[in-house]
């Protein structure tokens, strides 16, 4: 698979991080591209941000790469996490960076366009604008952990939003848990 990662400046870094654990790099094309925002947002979050060996990371402001242009084939993008500055200027249309081009290429091309966002409350201009990227076929998927696989650290809260990612991207992980799949019959099936 052909993949571009895009972070922005919303809080969650370890979404990016831990997304971009369990993608292997030696067996899809992977590129990264973060906002300048989202360089500061890594490092006020996280000890050590970490790119792993083989992700090809480029500049926001590169336009010469392959992924802002409709004729080079890619299979998904995915923007974690997303800001609602960056939400708003990809359903005004904007392509200014090269993260814009690209989700703006993706949307046109209609392919995969995975956008997380991370913000509460909502203002109705946030609703709307994501209202806009789902009628333009964008997958919105927030960044919304989930709790009944009984997570035990910070890392596996944030593995339920990265379980639901991988599986949008057609690489399901197999440590995802999933519903009746780990513990069989729940308590309640059983009375
Ligand atoms: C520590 C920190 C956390 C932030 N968290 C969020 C957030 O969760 N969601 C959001 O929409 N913006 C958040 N922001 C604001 C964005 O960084 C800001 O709107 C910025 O302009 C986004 O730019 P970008 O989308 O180009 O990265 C945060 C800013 C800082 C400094």
């Amino acid at each position: 698979m052909k993949l571009v990662i895009a972070a922005t400046g919303a809080s969650g870094t370890i979404y990016l991080q831990r997304l971009l654990m369990q993608i292997d790099a030696t067996a899809h094309e992977v590129h990264l591209v973060m906002s300048g925002h989202a360089k500061q947002v890594a490092a006020q979050e996280l000890d050590e941000f970490t790119v792993p060996p083989g992700v090809m990371q480029q500049g926001e402001n590169n336009l010469n790469v392959p992924y802002v242009s409709g004729s080079a084939r890619f299979d998904g993008m995915v923007v974690v996490p997303c800001s609602m500055a960056t939400l708003g200027r990809i359903a005004s249309g904007s392509g200014e960076t090269a993260l814009l081009r690209a989700a703006d290429v993706f949307l046109k091309e209609r392919r995969k366009l995975i956008i997380v966002p991370r913000e509460t409350p909502w203002s109705l201009v946030h609703a709307r604008n994501v209202a806009t990227l789902l009628e333009a076929g964008a997958v919105v998927l927030p960044a919304i952990p989930s709790f009944y696989s009984r997570p035990q650290s910070v890392a596996d809260v944030a593995d339920t939003v990265v379980w639901r990612i991988l599986d949008q991207l057609g690489l399901p992980s197999a440590r995802a848990f999933r519903w009746k799949d780990a513990a069989g019959d729940t308590e309640q099936d059983r009375r």
